[in-house]
């Protein structure tokens, strides 16, 4: 995820550009820069950081002109930096770019155009593509640019511009763009928010179409060519409601954005039925696997054990970062320790890693942060491509740690040469449509929660790879809307626990088809039997709606594919009932989204 903003007009670009990179921030914020054009020339400036320090550059008296596109980053490849800050230039600085996505084939168009004598001097797959369109460009970028797209796998949002065209090119294929029509200027941006103080007429892009956006006019086209319609359309949301994209709360709009980057997640992962993980470690030398986490990544670590055991046959020990690092831990040839952290900046988990390290393990990162600290201590990693997550409540990060987690433990299986069933592969495809289905349920969940936020408590229920979800539900309950909340093996409720139960403590059971189906109605009936009111979510519907009112149906898959499906209620749940309370969702008291302090 990153944001573009481009404009063109009678207007000095500078200050237009910088605006929009502000309400852009929420994409990408470890770096950026901006390219303008003046006297057939690119002024160019970049920086890591964010825009607030953007700003201050003295150096920005120097970049002027009345054509320019910006970028705000959210590193996928190569640490932020300067050096791999947007925009990119080719070898003669006569051609900028911006891209957000990720291009899956830009090692080998790299090793191609760096035998061509193409200076590539960052580490992104983003720069490639202005070397490309600088090899095709014969004076007509149109062409060069259709050339140069025709090549790429994976996805982009792009905008174009050269020193002496007075036009800026933008083109997409998977990654939002919307044109903003102005009087006598036009702008170009990733999302309508960076251009909805100047107008409201926008055109949003569709896949594979390219525009060429001049002063005063311009036109789409598919990338085979033909002409295509455009269909303006007037925004009519104000600039609050917009940067959360309609949503009330990032929250929310992040727990709705989980079919979008669990389908980036798993872009490129598959192909003929293997996983593929650009991994340095050997899976068949490892003896054991320790996974060190801290909060919500750690509810995904104890999945991360059902997935290894189950499919690798490999034994895993999860461990509290903050307890690790302190009990002299016992490290052996072939333990491999992998840290689980969305921010990578968690300074439990990072000691720990640390630790590990010291004790000669070889290490693995589950990251989402490119170029965190932990991503640059570990030996090898996996980036789940979640994007910028606001809220400080874990969401959409949780289920793309969940499924590179599932990856993983698959690739260890295949460099076991264990056999992995076809059907699950087929599901891992279908997942992003399978949670879409699972959200469609959130007005049943809002109904629920109208029901029950009132509660003085809350139990979550499972068994098997869905406790650590009902852990993860309880956790979501409790740092948001401030409800006690509880999450156990449903077997491990009669030991203690149920002793809380009577009808203000109401229980959430997630019970998807499984081998433990029947022991898990049992636990219900436990309660039933105390007069606990309960709510179940559920595969088999038809099977368990005579043991409660409060069914909610997710759709049927895999057991090892239910608790990223089982999120989706227990994240919303928590949500709706934090809303009604009237809580501070995005920033509940006393959390902070990145704890680097021990
Ligand atoms: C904080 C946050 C939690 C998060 C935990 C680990 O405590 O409030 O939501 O799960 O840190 O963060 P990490 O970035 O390492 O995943």
């Amino acid at each position: 995820m990153c944001g573009i903003i481009g404009y063109i007009g009678k207007k000095e670009a500078q200050p237009i550009l910088i605006k929009g990179l502000e309400r852009l921030e929420y994409r990408g914020y470890d770096s950026l820069g901006i390219c303008l054009q003046k006297n057939n020339k690119l002024h160019i400036l970049k920086k890591k950081g964010r825009v607030e320090d953007f700003k201050r550059l003295p150096l920005l008296a120097n970049i002027q002109g009345n054509l320019g596109i910006g970028h705000t980053r959210w590193a996928t490849h190569g640490v932020p930096s300067q050096l791999n800050a947007h925009p990119h230039t080719d070898c003669h600085q006569n051609i900028a770019i911006v891209h957000n996505g990720i291009i899956e084939n830009y090692q080998l168009l790299k090793n191609v155009l760096i035998k061509e004598g193409h200076k590539i001097v960052s580490q992104t797959d983003s720069e490639i593509i202005v070397h490309l369109i600088e090899k095709f460009y014969h004076g007509d970028l149109e062409e060069a640019v259709l050339k140069t797209v025709n090549l790429l796998e994976g996805t982009f949002g792009l905008a174009i511009m050269h020193k002496d065209k007075n036009n800026i090119i933008a083109v997409r294929r998977g990654s939002p763009l919307a044109i903003g029509i102005g009087r006598g200027e036009m702008f170009l941006a990733s999302d309508v928010s960076a251009m909805l103080e100047h107008t409201r007429q926008v055109v949003y892009l569709k896949d594979n179409q390219m525009a060429v956006i001049r002063r005063n006019s311009f036109q789409i086209k598919n990338l085979d060519g033909q002409k295509a319609e455009k269909e303006i359309k007037m925004i009519k949301w104000n600039l609050d409601q917009i940067e959360k994209s309609g949503y009330k709360h990032f929250m929310e709009k992040e727990i709705f954005e989980q079919p979008e980057t669990i389908k980036d997640l798993l872009r490129g992962k598959i192909k003929n039925n293997t996983i593929k993980l650009s991994l340095n470690i050997e899976p068949e030398r490892i003896k054991r696997i320790i996974i060190t986490a801290c909060g919500t990544s750690w509810h995904a670590a104890l999945v991360g054990k059902y997935f290894i055991e189950h499919f690798a046959r490999i034994p895993v020990v999860v461990d509290y970062a903050s307890e690790f690092r302190y009990r002299n831990p016992i490290i052996n040839e072939g333990d491999l320790v992998v840290g689980i952290s969305q921010s990578g900046e968690t300074a439990d988990t990072l000691e720990a890693i640390r630790e590990a390290k010291k004790k000669g393990a070889a290490t693995l990162g589950i990251i989402n942060v490119v170029g965190s600290t932990i991503s640059q201590a570990v030996d090898s990693g996996i980036f789940i491509h979640a994007g910028p997550e606001i809220g400080v409540a874990s969401t959409k990060a949780f289920t793309a740690q969940l499924t590179s987690l599932l990856l993983f433990a698959l690739y260890l299986a295949q460099g076991n040469n264990l056999k992995i069933e076809k059907a699950l592969i087929l599901e891992l495809k279908q997942l992003p449509n399978q949670i879409k289905e699972s959200l469609a349920n959130h007005k049943e969940i809002k109904a629920l929660a109208k029901q029950f936020y009132k509660s003085k408590g809350f139990f979550f229920l499972a068994r098997g790879v869905n406790t650590p979800i009902a852990l993860e539900g309880a956790l979501k309950l409790k740092e948001i809307s401030y409800i006690p909340a509880e999450g156990y093996p449903a077997g491990e409720m009669k030991h203690g626990p149920i002793a809380l139960i009577d009808k203000d403590f109401p229980t959430l059971f997630l019970a998807p088809r499984s081998a433990t189906l029947n022991k898990i109605i049992s636990n219900m009936q436990e309660i039933k039997a105390r007069k606990g009111e309960t709510i179940i979510v559920t595969n088999d519907p038809k099977r368990l709606k005579r043991l409660s009112h409060s069914v909610v149906e997710v759709p049927l898959t895999s057991e090892w594919i239910s608790p990223i499906i089982n999120t989706m209620p227990v994240q919303l749940l928590a949500y709706y009932i934090a809303d009604l309370k009237g809580c501070n969702i995005d920033k509940p008291r006393n959390l902070a989204k990145s704890v680097t302090v021990e």
